[in-house]
């Protein structure tokens, strides 16, 4: 049986049928609020900083077959109000960034949105998981506003850097193909895979605060001999000069 019956059935009548559409209604709504505020917050941050924190935004709404199935495994029966109630993730939001330190600016960034109510944290980045799973998850929920009502609507983030998502794909394929018992040898594997995600994105961050550093340098090296040129001479001719004013 196709999802979308499977829930249809499971919802018995048709009344349910149409608060179902209505509820997937106001999670796409959700999701198109928070990546609308993502794409702002970056924007904004490119515009102030000349930087983007945000690689790129993934949106997904969880499908009736994964909802039921969380159901299930909550051990609640098939319901609009307990998928409402106890399905954190039907909207959910993917954010991936370059470097760790973005993913901790980002977060502070969405938790200042005064229309958006932070439900819970899970920092899987200072605390991994078992797995080796890293990332950085927010549970927000956002106001949408019909024509006579507002709706506090849930949505999940998760925020973390291109390596980490890389890791995290990867493992949930082999977790899918070993329905959750994979061999040891693979699992050590992915743990030292994650070890190695952890390394990378730490020496990148250090490469790219010592790239920063070089261009604030070269800047500050321009300014002055800016002023130089200014104060000593002008004229086409005019060579730049370094701190000690030799020619460059
Ligand atoms: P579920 O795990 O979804 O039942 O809910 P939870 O309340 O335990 O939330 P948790 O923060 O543990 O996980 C939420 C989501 O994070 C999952 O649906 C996955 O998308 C992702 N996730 C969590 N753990 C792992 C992991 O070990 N590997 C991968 N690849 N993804 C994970
Ligand atoms: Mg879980």
């Amino acid at each position: 049986m196709k999802g979308e019956q499977q829930v249809e059935t499971a919802l018995k009548s048709y009344e349910d049928v149409d608060s179902w559409k209505t509820v997937i209604f106001l999670y796409n709504a959700a999701l198109k609020e928070v990546g609308t505020k993502l794409e702002i917050l970056n924007e904004e941050f490119q515009h102030v900083h000349k930087y983007n924190p945000i690689e790129h935004i993934k949106t997904r709404i969880k499908t009736p077959e994964s909802i039921v199935k969380k159901l299930k495994r909550y051990g609640y029966e098939t319901s609009i109000e307990n998928m409402v109630r106890y399905v954190n993730d039907i909207a959910g939001v993917r954010v991936i960034c370059s470097f760790t330190s973005d993913i901790y600016r980002l977060a502070e960034m969405i938790g200042n949105q005064s229309d958006l109510k932070v439900l819970s944290i899970k920092d899987y980045i200072r605390n991994p998981k078992e797995s080796g799973y890293k990332s950085y998850h927010m549970l927000v929920s956002v106001p949408i506003f019909l024509s006579d009502s507002v709706v506090d609507t849930k949505v999940e983030i998760q925020i973390r850097t291109i390596a980490m998502d890389f890791w995290a794909s990867l493992e949930h394929k082999i977790y899918y193909k070993f329905e959750g018992n994979a061999p040891e040898y693979i699992s050590r594997d992915l743990r030292e895979c994650a070890k190695m995600v952890s390394e990378l994105d730490e020496k990148m961050l250090s490469l790219n605060e010592a790239i920063q550093e070089c261009i604030e340098h070269q800047a500050n090296r321009d300014n002055m001999n800016d002023v130089l040129n200014n104060v000593i001479g002008s004229g086409p001719e005019q060579k730049s000069l370094d701190y000690a004013g030799k020619e460059n």
